[in-house]
């Protein structure tokens, strides 16, 4: 068994390589610089996790690790455009460096590439995974459309916000893990509750996310501070905010909604502090990671095997970046 540092390098290793020819190097160049500036690698270290769970980590499970890396770096790219966001890992994007076309299209080879390495698998479960894949890949985009269709609706419902973090977010995480447990051989028992668990996980997974968005180190998190309240994402915060505020409160949020003003974000984080988002943010993350460790409880597998995703649950709702 590895742990999450054991998979993460033994991934790296593997994936930092350029995967892509040298021209025309105006489009090549870009994706790889976009491939190179980091990241956790969270999900293809899920896939190898949901592999190794059931059996040794297969050569396969290398291959489909690395097309969701890419798949998940292509959404990266495109996401980027979409919340007109500056930086990412701590670096320029790629549509602010290169310019939105040669983003697009970057990210369009990314796609492209991972059905590459999904080609190379044994037919035996080929089939399966493309499947996933291609059910994964749609909901993503249901929930990309649903998160930018709330920016502009008034009033948003929490299980809307979780119904649209659960596509644009979860399922990719539940998704790596069971395309890994698809390549171990596991019963379809045991692969829809660890598909559970990291859908589960990815909720909690994203409220972290949109906690750090407001509240993270931007030197650790590697991100525009404040980019959704800008954009006037409908994340938890500012539903919860709305929710439990003062009427003054409620008033003022309502008005910097539909405003740019230059101390937007700090008025809203201020208004954010008073409703005590954090214990919010905290509740909900327990309240998704103790259905997660059901399903996880619910496999049926010697529990010392299921440690690197107790860890790996622990290091998802704890990052700082
Ligand atoms: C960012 O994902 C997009 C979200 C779904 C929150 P990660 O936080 O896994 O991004 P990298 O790959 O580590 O940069
Ligand atoms: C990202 O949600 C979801 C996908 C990229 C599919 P966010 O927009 O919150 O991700 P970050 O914060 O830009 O990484
Ligand atoms: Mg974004
Ligand atoms: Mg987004
Ligand atoms: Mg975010």
């Amino acid at each position: 068994m590895h742990s999450f540092r054991e998979l993460a390098d033994l991934f790296s290793a593997r994936f930092n390589q350029a995967h892509f020819p040298a021209t025309p190097a105006t489009l090549y160049e870009p994706a790889e610089y976009f491939l190179g500036i980091g990241g956790k690698r969270v999900r293809p270290v899920m896939c190898l996790m949901g592999n190794e769970l059931f059996d040794e980590v297969h050569p396969d499970a290398y291959q489909v690790a690395t097309a969701i890396e890419l798949f998940h770096n292509f959404t990266l790219v495109h996401d980027d455009i979409m919340d007109a966001a500056p930086l990412r890992r701590g670096m320029d994007t790629l549509h602010k460096k290169y310019g939105d076309n040669t983003a697009l299209l970057a990210g369009d080879v990314m796609l492209i590439q991972a059905y590459e390495y999904i080609n190379k698998v044994s037919p035996t479960y080929q089939k399966q995974i493309l499947a996933l894949f291609n059910q994964t890949a749609r909901q993503v985009c249901e929930g990309q459309q649903l998160d930018m269709d709330f920016e502009k609706h008034d009033r948003v419902a929490m299980e809307e916000y979780i119904h649209m973090i659960t596509l644009k977010t979860s399922v990719l995480l539940a998704a790596s893990l069971k395309v890994g447990s698809l390549i171990g051989g596991a019963s379809e028992g045991n692969r829809n509750h660890l598909y559970e668990f990291g859908k589960n996980l990815g909720i909690a997974f994203q409220v972290q996310d949109d906690f750090l968005d407001a509240f993270g180190d931007p030197e650790k998190f590697g991100k525009d501070p404040g980019g959704d309240i800008r954009q006037n994402k409908k994340t938890f915060l500012l539903l919860h905010a709305i929710e439990v505020c003062s009427d003054a409160d409620r008033k003022e949020l309502k008005h910097l909604l539909s405003s740019d003003d230059s101390d937007k974000v700090q008025r809203v984080l201020g208004i954010f502090k008073r409703c005590n988002v954090d214990d919010w943010a905290n509740q909900l993350k327990e309240r998704y990671l103790a259905t997660a460790l059901q399903h996880l409880d619910d496999i049926a597998v010697v529990s010392s095997r299921k440690k690197p995703l107790l860890e790996l649950s622990e290091f998802l709702i704890q990052r700082e970046y």
